[in-house]
């Protein structure tokens, strides 16, 4: 059988094949609950921010003195249902503003909040912010359409997502910057220079749709900050559990555990299955994929969220704490995985059923489940299923979590509003893949996130092409995972971040004193 090294040189054939030099991370969120949602989780601490008040900010007071608004830095901007025009009406966008460090003609950063609602916290924190008071601009979040407070229907049926597209997204933008002058104006009393130059910014998902902006509309988008955009869209997102397998040092012994699970669910013997899914903390799951897929939860969170310790603290590595259950060697692996997975989901308290079961939820069409919404938007256009390699390269996730397997609930959720595949071709193809036909963006991308393999990042050709002339700027952080120099970097200067955060400035400054 292969061992790892096979695995490495596996890839690195695999990848010349592919011209592709060097496969790394990946970007978004695997399904719904468990499927790795970009980065919302992690950011928002499993907390959605939808229908709670938002944080008020100790500035707010004092800047917003002589507006109406005073008080409120949430604001409703009057967005088209549909731009394309099968729809009339106008629905309410939620919009968050600091305007605290503008200065006349500072440039204005917007940030798209992607596939998760607006977050208030990146008002007053995250490198968004730290930019904003680098170079005297304002932030404005945009919430995504269908996530947050911003949901242009009344209900979540088949019928009633298909105003949830790339395209109409990037209209919402454009719309909003055609307007943003007398729409800021209006509600927090600040008139936004014409010298002002615009900055699409954003994270994973939401930073595409930063660079498909500067793509689109040159004209009102001066310049982008891309924060590990996956910009090549995958259906079958293999490359995923690639990077997670350089990431771990146990992921020899993790890939013989998943050599006997896929033994043992090939077996079709009901005891056997029931008596490893009992050990798993998983007895509940009746489908044997659901079985599976579940066990590639911890594994994914712990690499694609991974945080190194701060020097000097007592906090634990996430990739050490997975790697220690797989060194009781005295059991075999699958042993080792079983109690690891116990373990994760009753010290989180996750109800196994609704949480790892496919169909769960399918019918509630309730409106504010921006889960559900994701699933749509990966249901017709981006896939990104993260499914194992095929042999020989070793699987860390069972050959049972497939593609195919991860869509089929497509249907159920959605009826005949999606498609029978993802339509990712057209989207590559509109958008050009993983080499937009764009110029001043900067792309920052770690190199341990999983993601990353759909990135500018996967290759050093890719990069250099991109990036030929100072037409882009790539910047790559070797010991950092998914959107690690977005959020909350002011706290986290350690392990390449504090590098990177100074080359965007350097870059965005050299960008923003073009015409
Ligand atoms: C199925 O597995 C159980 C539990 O390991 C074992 O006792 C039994 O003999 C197996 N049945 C067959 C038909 O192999
Ligand atoms: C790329 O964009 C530039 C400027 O917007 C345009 O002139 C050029 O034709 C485009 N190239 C391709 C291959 O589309």
């Amino acid at each position: 059988m292969f061992n790892f090294y096979n695995f490495a040189v596996s890839i690195s054939a695999l990848n010349t094949m592919l011209n592709l030099i060097v496969v790394f991370a990946d970007p978004m969120p695997m399904r719904r609950n468990y499927m790795h949602h970009i980065w919302t989780e992690h950011v928002l601490n499993g907390k959605s921010v939808a229908g709670s008040d938002v944080m008020m900010a100790p500035w707010i007071g004092q800047q917003y003195k002589n507006s109406q608004n005073r008080g409120s830095h949430e604001f409703y901007f009057n967005q088209n249902i549909d731009h394309f025009g099968h729809k009339a009406g106008l629905f309410k966008q939620r919009v968050l503003i600091n305007a605290q460090h503008y200065r006349d003609g500072g440039p204005v950063f917007l940030m798209n909040s992607g596939e998760t609602a607006a977050s208030s916290s990146y008002l007053s924190a995250g490198e968004p912010y730290s930019l904003v008071k680098e170079t005297k601009g304002m932030l404005i979040i945009m919430e995504h359409r269908y996530y947050g407070k911003s949901y242009p229907v009344s209900d979540m049926s088949g019928p009633n997502m298909v105003y949830l597209t790339v395209e109409n997204s990037l209209e919402d933008i454009a719309n909003f910057v055609r307007h943003a002058k007398e729409f800021v104006a209006k509600s927090i009393g600040i008139s936004i220079s014409a010298k002002s130059k615009w900055i699409a910014t954003g994270g994973s998902y939401s930073a595409n749709l930063a660079t498909w902006m500067r793509l689109k509309y040159p004209g009102l988008i001066h310049a982008a900050y891309a924060s590990s955009a996956p910009l090549l869209i995958e259906e079958d997102f293999y490359q995923y559990d690639m990077v997670v397998g350089r990431a771990l040092s146990c992921a020899p012994r993790i890939a013989d555990a998943i050599e006997t699970l896929d033994l043992i669910l090939d077996s079709q013997n009901r005891t056997l299955i029931h008596n490893w899914k009992r050990a798993c903390g998983l007895g509940s799951l009746k489908d044997d994929a659901d079985f599976a897929g579940a066990l590639t939860d911890q594994l994914s969170h712990a690499v694609q969220y991974h945080m190194p310790p701060q020097p000097g603290s007592d906090e634990k590595d996430s990739l050490a704490q997975i790697c220690s259950w797989f060194s009781y060697t005295e059991h075999n692996p699958l042993q080792n995985l079983a109690d690891m997975t116990r373990s994760y989901i009753s010290s989180n308290n996750i109800d196994v059923r609704s949480t790892y079961t496919t169909l769960s939820g399918a019918n509630n069409i309730q409106l504010y489940q921006d889960g559900r919404s994701w699933f749509y938007q990966t249901c017709t256009q981006f896939g990104y299923w993260q499914t194992a390699p095929r042999p020989p390269l070793r699987r860390l996730r069972s050959k049972y979590v497939t593609s195919g397997w991860q869509s089929s609930p497509c249907h159920a959720f959605f009826g005949k509003s999606v498609p029978p595949q993802p339509d990712v071709d057209s989207v590559n193809k509109r958008y050009g893949g993983l080499l937009p036909n764009v110029s001043r963006v900067v792309f920052v991308n770690g190199l341990l996130d999983p993601w990353s393999s759909l990135s500018v990042a996967v290759d050093e050709e890719i990069s250099r092409r991109i990036s030929a002339n100072g037409k882009n700027t790539v910047i790559t952080m070797p010991r950092a995972s998914h959107v690690t120099d977005f959020y909350f970097a002011s706290t986290r200067t350690d392990f390449g971040v504090k590098e990177a955060r100074a080359k965007i400035l350097g870059a965005l400054w050299y960008y923003l004193a073009q015409t």
